[in-house]
């Protein structure tokens, strides 16, 4: 059995080791469906990959995510360069971010993410 599990973050916007809420998974599910189903909602907006609302920090396991379709790389681009315009040049480096409306798991291992705000 493979899980995706959302940390918290505490009071100073720091990710806690602590989980928020831990699913289980198949193949082929999309990151923000596998909490709904659970009644976890995760932070959203549009959910068809053009606002950014749902973005998370994927910890673990990014590489069982399927690469970003055309409108979600589009939207992490612009993402991307608002915030290294404020934060600084290479303010997101080691960091991986993705849509959770948009990433689908295409392999069984555990996954952990934090929503990004
Ligand atoms: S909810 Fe708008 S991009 Fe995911």
């Amino acid at each position: 059995m493979s899980y995706v599990s959302v940390k918290k973050r505490n009071d100073k916007k720091e990710i806690t080791a602590e989980d928020e809420c831990k699913v289980e998974f198949v193949v082929g599910d999309v990151l923000f469906d596998i909490f709904e189903k659970v009644d976890y909602e995760l932070p959203h907006g549009c959910l068809n990959g053009g606002c950014c609302s749902c973005l998370v920090e994927v910890l673990k396991g990014h590489e069982h995510l399927s690469f970003p379709k055309a409108r979600e790389s589009e939207t992490l681009t612009k993402f991307k360069e608002n915030y290294e315009r404020k934060h600084g040049k290479d303010s997101l480096n080691m960091k991986e971010v993705r849509l959770s409306c948009q990433a689908t798991i295409i392999k069984n291992d555990d996954i952990v993410i934090c929503p990004f705000k």
